[in-house]
């Protein structure tokens, strides 16, 4: 497989992705396919915008002719689908956005796949990369999230989730398409947009800001660093079994007021302010609507078929990123300027 599609690759997950491939695969040439929206950053890229076998691509998956078009020109063998639409609360308040990219985009680059490819299946894959957010939310202790785990989206994100990936499947059994499916469980490290809870917690610590903690911070998250992350899509695009799913995470499980605490006393270390000087700004704030309570991935399957485990403890990969967001200062002011997208313009301008 030569040409690889990455959608999303401007973004915080995909351009992880694309960082991996571009270096691992010279042999590959990989197109970045990225619409720009506000969570789409060129500075993600930067490291690779040279490399001769990278290629960026503006163009919104929900423009069903200009992704056939782009099928038909470029010819791509590989699909790995991240562009989405992932904040949640951006879902509770404008839920017609998540349809149209994560469901009608979703289908248009399936039809696209479906059309170019042409029933030439032998070679080509189409890989989906989803939430752990489609099997709802677990009251029980003991219990995870299998690949069994019956479907249970609750926010508007997750049902568009849980219906791209209904329709990824649908796909494969329809008509043979070569899908595979992954679930991850919450990301974490660098480039991630200060939106998400461990970002805006870390940039608004730098800045002596409140830091909003919905409800009473009892709910449960758990997190994988983004570049192992990253190296699972890696071992689930090669490895991976056609038509089949992999859940994806680090078993893991963190209370968010529990997180909160523990990012205060990195970052008060960090920026040598005394024990305790940050978790002053903790605020509890009104909790989101319909706020899912606890979610727990069981990644043993991809674990025990495809050999792929986490690679950092998270106390150590939390450090890595507050030190990453701490030297790169520039990269989140002009995140939270606005002025992040001022790159494209700069660096694509006639192209
Ligand atoms: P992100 O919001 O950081 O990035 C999304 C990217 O998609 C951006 O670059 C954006 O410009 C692009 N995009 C959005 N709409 C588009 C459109 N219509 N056409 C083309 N490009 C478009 O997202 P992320 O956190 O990197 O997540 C990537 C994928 O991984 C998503 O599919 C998400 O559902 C999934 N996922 C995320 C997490 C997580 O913790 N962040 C966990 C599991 C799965
Ligand atoms: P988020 O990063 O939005 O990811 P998701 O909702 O997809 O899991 O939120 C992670 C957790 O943190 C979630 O339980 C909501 C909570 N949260 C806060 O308490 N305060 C915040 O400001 C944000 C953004 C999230």
């Amino acid at each position: 497989m030569k040409k690889i599609v990455i959608t999303g690759g401007a973004g915080f997950i995909g351009s992880h992705v694309v960082r991996l491939f571009v270096n691992k695969y010279p042999e590959y040439q990989i197109y970045n396919l990225d619409a720009l929206t506000y969570a789409g950053n060129l500075a993600n890229n930067e490291d690779v915008s040279k490399a001769s076998n990278y290629h960026f691509i503006k163009a919104d998956i929900t423009d069903a002719e200009e992704i056939d078009r782009l099928f038909a020109e470029h010819k791509f063998e590989g699909v790995l689908h991240l562009a989405a639409e992932s904040h949640v609360d951006r879902s509770i308040t404008d839920p017609l956005a998540f349809v149209k990219t994560n469901v009608l985009g979703t289908v248009n680059l399936l039809q696209a796949a479906k059309r170019y490819w042409n029933g030439q299946f032998e070679g080509k894959r189409f890989y989906h990369i989803s939430t752990d957010e489609v099997y709802g939310e677990l009251h029980n202790p003991e219990e995870f999230f299998l690949e069994t785990t019956p479907y249970d989206p609750r926010s508007p994100y997750s049902a568009s989730k849980a219906s791209s990936d209904h329709f990824v499947r649908a796909f494969h059994e329809t008509y043979g398409l070569p899908t595979v499916i992954t679930n991850c469980s919450n990301n974490y490290g660098p480039n991630h947009f200060p939106e998400k809870l461990i970002p805006l917690m870390i940039h608004n610590i730098m800045h002596n800001k409140p830091l909003p903690v919905y409800g009473k911070g009892e709910n449960v998250r758990d997190w994988l660093f983004v570049i192992d992350h990253a190296r699972a899509i890696d071992t689930v695009f090669h490895d991976g079994k056609i038509g089949d799913t992999y859940n994806i995470g680090g078993f893991n499980e963190w209370k968010n007021i529990d997180l909160v605490h523990l990012l205060c006393k990195i970052m008060d270390e960090k920026l040598g302010r005394p024990t305790g000087t940050s978790t002053q700004l903790i605020t509890y704030v009104t909790d989101r609507a319909g706020h899912d309570l606890r979610y727990a991935i069981d990644a043993n399957k991809i674990m025990k078929e495809l050999g792929w485990q986490p690679s950092l403890q998270f106390e150590e990969g939390l450090e890595k990123t507050v030190d990453w967001y701490l030297t790169n200062e520039k990269w989140l002011n002009e995140v939270t300027s606005g002025d992040y997208q001022k790159y494209y313009t700069n660096m694509y301008q006639g192209r």
